[in-house]
């Protein structure tokens, strides 16, 4: 629950209400979060031609079920990554990443959030808005409405966007530097916060006796004025169950973690190995602390793809079978689309080089080329890798090992938690649910009834 929220030097700090000590004395849990798109790939792009897979993402039973099997797999949250414009930068066009499936949003997943948060009553809903190219009114006025509608479960991955074709789909010829984008983010932020606060909790009444419908001495302007932002408010939304949504990020350079530390509640972070996982986790709770933090309150969670069999060989023997639906071309254009790069114009047998990227895509190149270079990846290597779980660690096995393996990463200090990927959908999640959630109840690492409400209690129970 939000305390009093206060300014320091750097700015606005949110306060949680909490008892650390009770907190930290407690057995420690995994955070489960399921990574979607409205569009059947994750980050594998051979998922939707699996036999198996479900296509039907334009449906809204498609979401219905998935968020059901989510929530019976007791999982803390589910959120849609998106991007705001079809790839077309691979030889100048979206013919490749079009015709092989390489496009992974589709619909506008607020709406979709909204029809699945009517389905169920626990887990978590998350949405990923810009910063660069959403206006903060908007967006505390959906995710104040979502809030109210999921009865306090939405989160917010608030992300500065990647790419130039995106910005030329909101009157901008490139995308602002870095920097730039993270400032005006810090003031989209400042600006959502005081927007969510400009109705005091009890300003709305209701009461049909005394005729007093709201209190206006619990409402206020907000008269917000930074570099980028103006906005005046209040707000039309009367304050939501949590106050404000559960932040999530997932800025990877430096500016970014400086942004995660003041901000987020989770951390979506793309690590490809045990070591780069534990230094990437102190890294980040080192920062939430000298921020005015409690670490505790910054969860970790790495991306990995389980992949899961009946034994560990029909484990593996799925892991190939998959992974080798990954369209070649479709990876090339995929990391084009990342990096903004036309990849086509470069040698796909030599090893992947530091080459110039676009500005908003370096730290998205650094990611890729910190993941290939201790295996000496060429780029035609580098790129199927990323297209079936953007380098990100598969998790192969059966039930009992991938318990074991998420186990090990949880108890290693690597993370809080995971964001996990699928490769089949929706069997991933059933199986998942079905198979390793148990298991890991088994241990004690994970929850086996929701005891909150809201997000925010999930993320400290
Ligand atoms: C793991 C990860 C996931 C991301 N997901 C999205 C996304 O769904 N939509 C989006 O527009 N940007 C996404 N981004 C981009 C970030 O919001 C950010 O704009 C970009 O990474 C540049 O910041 P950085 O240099 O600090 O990484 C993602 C970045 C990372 C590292």
């Amino acid at each position: 629950m939000l305390k009093t929220p206060y300014w320091t030097a750097s700015g606005y700090i949110p306060v949680y209400e909490k008892d650390s000590e009770s907190r930290v004395s407690k057995t420690r849990k995994m955070r489960l979060v399921a990574f979607l798109k409205t569009g059947p790939t994750a980050h594998h792009h051979g998922m939707w031609r699996h036999p198996e897979t479900d296509n039907d993402f334009l449906d809204p039973a498609w979401y219905e079920h998935v968020a059901r099997v989510l929530e019976k797999g007791k999982f803390d949250c589910l959120f849609f990554a998106d991007t705001l414009g079809l790839f077309d930068n691979y030889r100048g066009s979206f013919d490749a990443i079009l015709k092989g499936g390489g496009q992974m949003g589709f619909l506008d997943p607020l709406p979709v959030l909204a029809v699945m948060a009517r389905v169920t009553e626990h887990i978590g809903l998350g949405a990923t808005m810009s910063t660069t190219f959403h206006n903060p009114y908007q967006i505390a006025r959906t995710l104040g409405t979502l809030d109210h509608l999921s009865k306090g479960r939405m989160a917010w991955n608030v992300v500065s966007s990647i790419s130039n074709l995106e910005a030329r789909n909101f009157g901008q010829d490139e995308l602002p530097p870095r920097n730039v984008r993270y400032d005006r983010a810090d003031e989209v932020m400042e600006a959502c916060f005081r927007l969510w606060e400009s109705w005091e909790p009890g300003a709305l009444i209701v009461d049909k006796k005394s005729g007093v419908f709201a209190d206006p001495s619990k409402v206020h302007y907000v008269d917000y004025a930074g570099k980028w932002i103006k906005t005046r408010g209040p707000l039309t939304v009367p304050r939501s169950p949590q106050g404000h949504p559960v932040i999530m990020q997932a800025g990877a350079s430096d500016r970014g973690r400086e942004f995660a530390a003041r901000w987020s509640e989770m951390i979506f972070t793309l690590q490809y190995s045990k070591p780069d996982m534990q230094a990437f986790y102190a890294d980040i709770k080192g920062r939430v602390a000298k921020a005015g933090r409690a670490p505790e309150d910054c969860n970790v969670l790495p991306s990995v793809d389980p992949i899961i069999g009946e034994t560990e060989s029909i484990a593996r023997e799925k892991q190939a079978y998959i992974n080798e639906m990954v369209d070649p071309e479709v990876a090339l254009a995929l990391v084009s689309t990342h990096i903004g790069v036309d990849l086509s114009k470069y040698r796909l047998d030599q090893p992947l080089e530091n080459i110039e990227v676009e500005a908003g895509a370096r730290g998205s190149f650094e990611v890729i080329l910190q993941g290939t270079k201790s295996q000496g990846l060429t780029l035609g290597e580098a790129a199927k890798r990323f297209a079936t779980s953007e380098l990100c660690p598969q998790i192969v096995g059966t039930p009992e090992s991938v318990a074991d393996q998420l186990q090990d990463y949880f108890e290693s200090r690597a993370c809080d938690g995971f964001i996990l990927t699928p490769t089949v959908f929706p069997g991933t999640w059933e199986q998942f649910a079905r198979a390793v959630v148990p298991e890991l109840q088994r241990r004690g690492l994970f929850r086996t009834e929701y005891t909150g409400r809201t997000l925010r209690e999930h993320l400290h129970d």
